[in-house]
């Protein structure tokens, strides 16, 4: 081994190399997954009792229901074990708190279930929300389950009145 004198810094060059940072960069973003896991948000997957449901017009509309809608509008959802993974639990909680605040056929009777808007939302491809899709296969419906489902959704709740003006927040409470 020969000692190899000093190597001068060459005026300007960075002190991290582009490699270095990039390890970096990796080890902070695992680091922040791993502590992002100990926020309490969105681990509560205890699903409150079921209570009335809506007289549907058929089975095979609830059936298509449970199949499509009922993880983020009803109280049996089904929680796989990425939902409990930050951050998707995150978003996955607020999905399925603000759904089932807005509509949730396991408590029908309530004011805020706008049922009358269901149609409207398999109408216009609304619902259920496409980022749901991939990971849910069995919600996607055909064209023929779709339509199904539509004639079933305006029997079991009817339609919102004619000519109302969307986009406004008509929430009930
Ligand atoms: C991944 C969760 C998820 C699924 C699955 C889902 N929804 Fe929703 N839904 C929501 C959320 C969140 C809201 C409230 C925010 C919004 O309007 O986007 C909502 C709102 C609604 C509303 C209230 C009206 C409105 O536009 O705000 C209706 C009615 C509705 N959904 C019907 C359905 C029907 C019918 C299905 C199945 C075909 C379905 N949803 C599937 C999450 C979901």
């Amino acid at each position: 081994m020969t000692a190899s004198p000093p190597s001068p810094q060459p005026a300007g060059s960075p002190r991290w190399s582009l490699r270095r940072l990039g390890t970096l960069a990796v080890g902070l973003l695992l680091a922040l997954l791993l502590l992002v896991q100990l926020v309490p948000y969105g681990r509560n997957h205890t699903n409150p009792p079921g209570g009335a449901e809506p007289a549907w017009d058929s089975p095979q509309t609830r059936a298509l229901f449970m199949r499509a809608c009922a993880d983020c509008h009803s109280n049996a959802t089904v929680w796989p074990w990425y939902t409990n993974v930050a951050p998707a639990s995150w978003l996955i909680a607020h999905d399925v708190a603000e759904g089932r605040e807005t509509f949730n056929i396991s408590e029908w009777g309530r004011p805020q279930n706008k049922g009358d808007e269901a149609v409207e939302t398999v109408q216009e491809g609304e619902m259920p929300p496409w980022f749901y899709l991939p990971l849910h296969p069995t919600a996607k419906l055909t064209p023929a389950e779709q339509q199904q489902l539509i004639v079933g959704l305006t029997a079991t709740f009817g339609r919102e009145g004619g000519g109302e003006p969307r986009g406004g927040d008509h929430d009930g409470d």
